[in-house]
């Protein structure tokens, strides 16, 4: 009996599954043909439209007291940062063809690859948005379940596999299922939403077993809070000229979540697939050049985001702990943990206190994604989250 129903229920999950593939590949060739469509797509996959989809039906507070839903860096702009963009602000006139250039040669630089190794977005959602319009046309893009795209089945044709029992990606269980039909794989490093990151030597012998036959994309958004970004990264794979694309942003490390710069590194032939569908840096503004090449000078806002975002966080980690909830140890600016009532009604409990967070429910478990933000902002985040928990 038990197997009749388990298999009427994976019948009806293959056959919605492939229903949604082909409306997803439909979808992808809409948004291969118009800017538009594109738009439509790159709003889906930036976290503020996420926030906006995971707040409906849900009344934000009078006042927020901690918004800690999107990963955002508090500390930020630095001082440097606004110093950069006020005196740009004169220069704003003239196109930002300089600004370009320069901000090119210094990532070039700190990445240690060629010049044209690199192309600027405006963030990293454009950048991601144009991979999966030109790789979604030609085949299934094959990720993690949960990673950061993967709610995304209806705009792009996914392949999804489960994490492991640890919450980590099954690098095994994605090399054994490819069999031609995918075109990128694409891998949320550190992983969004579980924080989770994969060893280096681990996921440089998968792209090394695999990205011959399809490439990788390595979403590299939180490698800053890494504890070794430099060697945590997979810059040397694409060195070693394998099929690898990273994606990076400045949103989070940075503070640059409302100026808007990210990049893409890799050979200039993946680079050339993607760039058709993107604007190669000309949405970013003369002061974000600016800023950019400020912030990425800056180390010593990189050194203090870091010390406050591991202080900050080991606080979340002893107030979990004493509160009985096991958490996934995080690799980044954001930890996860499994709550015992329904996701919807911790954001709306939540949110009436004043604080904002993220829901996500896979495992058969419904899971909190909390921002790692100020300490006062955690400490209001543990009073009210006490509060609605008990
Ligand atoms: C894994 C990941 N990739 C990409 C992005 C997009 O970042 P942005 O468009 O702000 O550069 C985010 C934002 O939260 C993210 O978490």
């Amino acid at each position: 009996m038990s197997f009749n129903i388990n298999r009427r229920d994976w019948l009806k999950k293959s056959v919605l599954a492939t229903a949604g593939l082909s409306a997803a590949t439909a979808f992808i060739q809409r948004a291969e043909a118009s800017p538009a469509i594109r738009r439509e797509l790159q709003m889906s996959l930036s976290p503020d439209f996420q926030l906006e989809k995971a707040f409906v039906g849900i009344n934000p507070p009078a006042v927020m007291k901690a918004r800690l839903g999107a990963n955002e860096n508090p500390w930020g702009p630095s001082e440097k940062v606004k110093q950069a963009l006020i005196s740009a602000i004169s220069e704003s006139n003239r196109y930002g063809r300089q600004g370009r250039a320069d901000l090119i040669k210094l990532i070039a630089e700190k990445e240690g690859v060629p010049e044209n190794y690199i192309l600027l977005g405006a963030g990293s959602s454009e950048l991601l948005t144009a991979s999966m319009v030109a790789y979604g046309m030609k085949g299934k893009i094959i990720c993690g379940d949960p990673c950061y795209i993967s709610g995304n089945e209806e705009k792009i044709p996914l392949e999804k596999v489960p994490l492991t029992k640890e919450y980590q990606y099954d690098l095994d269980a994605i090399a054994g299922r490819l069999n031609g039909s995918q075109s990128l794989v694409y891998i949320t490093n550190p992983n969004n939403p579980t924080g989770a990151i994969l060893p280096a030597d681990t996921l440089t012998a998968f792209i090394n077993k695999v990205s011959d036959k399809v490439p990788v994309l390595v979403d590299e958004a939180y490698i800053d809070y890494a504890k070794n970004p430099k060697t945590d990264c997979m810059v040397a794979s694409i060195n070693a000229g394998k099929n690898v694309l990273i994606l990076r942003t400045m949103s989070k490390l940075y503070a640059f979540a409302g100026l808007r710069v990210g990049y893409a590194i890799a050979k200039p032939e993946i680079l050339k697939a993607i760039a058709p569908y993107c604007s190669g840096g000309f949405d970013i503004s003369v002061p974000s050049f600016a800023a950019a090449i400020a912030a990425i000078k800056d180390t010593d806002f990189q050194k203090l985001t870091l010390a406050n975002t591991a202080a900050s966080k080991q606080y979340t980690y002893d107030f979990l702990t004493k509160a009985g909830y096991p958490y996934i140890p995080s690799s980044a600016n954001f930890l996860l943990f499994p709550v015992k009532m329904k996701g919807s009604d911790l954001m709306s409990k939540l949110m009436a206190e004043g604080v904002m967070v993220r829901k996500w429910e896979f495992d058969r478990q419904h899971w909190c994604r909390v921002s790692i933000g100020t300490m006062d902002e955690m400490k209001i985040f543990a009073e009210a989250f006490s509060k609605i928990a008990s």
